[in-house]
């Protein structure tokens, strides 16, 4: 074996990164592998919304979970920006979802309900008070629940900072070499062997390799991960035509800053069942288009800047997988973050931080996240 870490990570996406970045800081020796050897996976794909209250069913454990990754985003984000000298363009610029439909409004009526009794910050709209947050969206969106609090960030631009912050903390990144199996050694977790055949030794390993993560071999137990393709697009404007996140039926809209600083449109996003094949289909992101074009009719004006998909790593539950195996010590999974990877990084990675040094995770998510609950174990 050729090196001995203290963890080895399995994924170079927000979670892994995330993780591996964070056990680095509290002074563990940490090594990821990461398949891609430019990180493309659902990190890279994904639009940046952080909407635990858009998101949420109901008032069960993923909206606390996710109400305590957006509360720590801010405070991250600074941290992370100053390690890796990099911006992530956190703001927080509300979300506005929008109905033109008796039925679309009842649905958004009833989360406003529950959440304006359960004291989240949520506001009721009629179509004057639409046209007064999102003035350019079209005359038939006369319904409105505004969620102000929520927040966006780049993805793109979060995994190249967490790439540097992580290396400059000290954790070999080796991008490019896919991780086959978990081994085990004198009845705990052993280490790793790569797809090249290289055996990595650790006292701990973290799952976290999104929609692939069921892929490994010398798992204990089925990881029933898949892959939820998700197609987007993105336009390019002279100038914003949103300030915050938007949706409407069959599209989302989410501000962003080009590479070139220019402002774009990010335009999302299908969900479906496609296997492992990442590709764009015209009449699926011809249909976002014109979705988009029917909240923001200015938008016909825009030209295409890119097209593009990926996967979400989606669980039988949507749950994320987020727990010690308890018949493997020191197998810790972080996966199954389905939708809402990006805004479950901060708190998934500090509860990582936590599993490796032998902490249990708070009720009630280590019972809703538990890795064996697909097996009949809580
Ligand atoms: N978070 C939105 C999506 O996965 O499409």
């Amino acid at each position: 074996m050729a090196s001995r870490p203290d963890a080895v990570i399995v994924g170079g996406g927000i979670i892994g990164l995330a993780a591996a970045w964070t056990l680095a800081r509290r002074g563990a020796t940490v090594t990821l592998f990461e398949r891609d050897p430019v990180p493309r996976g659902a990190t890279w794909a994904a639009g940046g919304m952080l909407v635990p209250l858009g998101e949420a069913p109901d008032p069960g454990p993923f909206l606390s979970f996710g109400l305590a990754g957006l509360a720590a985003w801010p405070d991250w984000a600074r941290t992370l920006e100053e390690a890796a000298e990099r911006p992530v363009d956190f703001t927080r610029c509300g979300k506005l979802l929008v109905a033109d439909d008796a039925e679309a409004a009842a649905a958004l009526r009833r989360r406003f309900d529950w959440q304006d009794a359960d004291g989240h910050d949520v506001r009721w709209l009629d179509r004057a008070g639409v046209e007064r947050v999102a003035p350019a969206l079209a005359p038939r969106w006369a319904h409105g629940l505004h969620l102000p609090d929520q927040a966006r960030v780049d993805p793109r631009r979060t995994g190249r900072a967490l790439t540097a912050a992580a290396r400059s903390a000290g954790v070999e990144l080796r991008f490019g070499e896919a991780v086959e199996q978990i081994l085990r050694l004198d009845g705990r977790v052993g280490g790793v062997r790569t797809a090249h055949g290289a055996t990595v030794a650790a006292g701990a390993v973290v799952v976290a390799a999104g929609a692939w993560s069921g892929g490994l071999s010398g798992l204990p137990r089925p990881l029933p991960v898949r892959p939820v393709r998700g197609q987007m697009l993105s336009l390019e404007l002279d100038a914003p035509v949103v300030d915050g996140l938007v949706a409407g039926a069959g599209a989302y809209l989410i501000p962003r800053r080009g590479e070139d600083d220019r402002p774009l449109l990010v335009v999302g996003a299908s969900m479906e069942e496609a296997g492992f094949t990442v590709a764009t289909d015209d009449p699926t992101v011809d249909g976002l288009r014109r979705a988009a074009e029917a909240l923001v009719p200015e938008l016909r004006e825009a030209p295409e800047h890119a097209r593009w998909a990926g996967l979400r790593p989606g669980t039988p539950d949507d749950l994320p997988v987020l727990g010690v195996d308890p018949e493997l010590d020191g197998l810790v999974y972080a996966t199954g973050h389905h939708r809402n990877g990006i805004l479950l990084a901060p708190v998934t990675a500090e509860a990582v931080a936590g599993l490796v040094a032998g902490e249990m995770l708070s009720e009630p998510w280590a019972r809703a996240f538990a890795p064996t609950r697909f097996h009949g174990g809580r």
